[in-house]
C-alpha cells in the first residue's frame, strides 16, 4: 500500500472521541480493580496502541503483559482458526485477569482466551475492547468493559491492520471498499 489516504474511506472514530473514550473505560477499571492483584494482558498485535493509552489512564497499581494470536492471515474475514504465537510470562494464580483487544469481530478469539486463560484459574478474567461489532458475532460473547460500538464495515487504524499495513493511522477509519475487494 503505497498511500495510506488513497485507501481510507472515512474517519470513523475520531483521535478526539478515542482519547475521551480511552479515559472514560481507564476511570472505571481503576474504581473496579482498586486494591485487588491486577494484570493487564493485551493482545498482539492490533491491541498494543490501545494497551499503551489505556494503561497511562489507569491510576491503580498494574501488571502488564502480552500474548499474540494470528486468526485472519491476510483477508478480511476471520478463518476462525486461533493459532497462539506468543504465551503470557507472567504468573496470573491469585491475580485478575484483564484482556485487553483492538476489536470483537466474531468473537471467536476472545473466547478461546477467555476459556485458555480460565483454565490457569486466576481470580478472574474480563474483557477490555476498544472497539466492537457486535452484527458479527458467531459466538455469545460480550466485553465487560467496551469502548466503543461500530457498524458492520472493515476499519484501520489505532492498531488495527489490513494485510499488516496502516495500524499507525492515529484515527479509526473505514477501508475503502475496492481496496479489499479486488483482493
Ligand atoms: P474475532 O475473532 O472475529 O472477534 O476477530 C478479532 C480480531 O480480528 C481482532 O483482534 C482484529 O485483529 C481482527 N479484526 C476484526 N475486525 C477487524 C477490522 O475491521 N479491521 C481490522 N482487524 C479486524
Ligand atoms: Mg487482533
Amino acid at each position: 500500500m503505497s498511500n495510506m489516504d488513497e485507501a481510507v474511506e472515512r474517519v470513523l472514530v475520531s483521535e478526539k472521541e478515542i482519547r475521551a473514550m480511552v479515559e472514560r473505560l481507564g476511570r472505571q477499571i481503576s474504581k473496579d480493580y482498586e486494591g485487588k492483584p491486577l494484570v493487564v494482558l493485551g493482545v498482539l498485535k492490533g491491541g498494543f496502541v490501545f494497551m499503551a493509552d489505556l494503561i497511562r489512564s489507569i491510576t491503580i497499581p498494574l501488571e502488564l503483559d502480552f500474548i499474540a494470536v494470528s486468526s485472519y492471515g491476510a483477508s478480511t474475514k476471520s478463518s476462525g482458526v486461533v493459532q497462539l504465537i506468543k504465551d503470557a510470562d507472567v504468573v496470573l494464580t491469585g491475580k485478575h485477569v484483564l484482556i485487553v483487544e483492538d476489536i470483537i469481530d466474531s468473537g471467536l478469539t476472545l473466547s478461546y482466551l477467555k476459556n485458555m486463560l480460565e483454565a490457569r484459574e486466576p481470580l478472574s478474567v474480563k474483557i477490555c475492547t476498544a472497539f466492537d461489532k457486535p452484527d458479527r458475532r458467531k459466538v455469545t460473547l460480550t466485553a465487560d468493559y467496551s469502548g466503543i460500538t461500530i457498524p458492520d464495515e472493515y476499519v484501520v487504524g489505532y492498531g488495527l491492520d489490513y494485510n499488516s499495513q496502516m495500524r499507525n493511522i492515529p484515527s479509526l477509519c473505514v477501508l475503502k471498499r475496492d481496496v479489499y475487494e479486488a483482493k
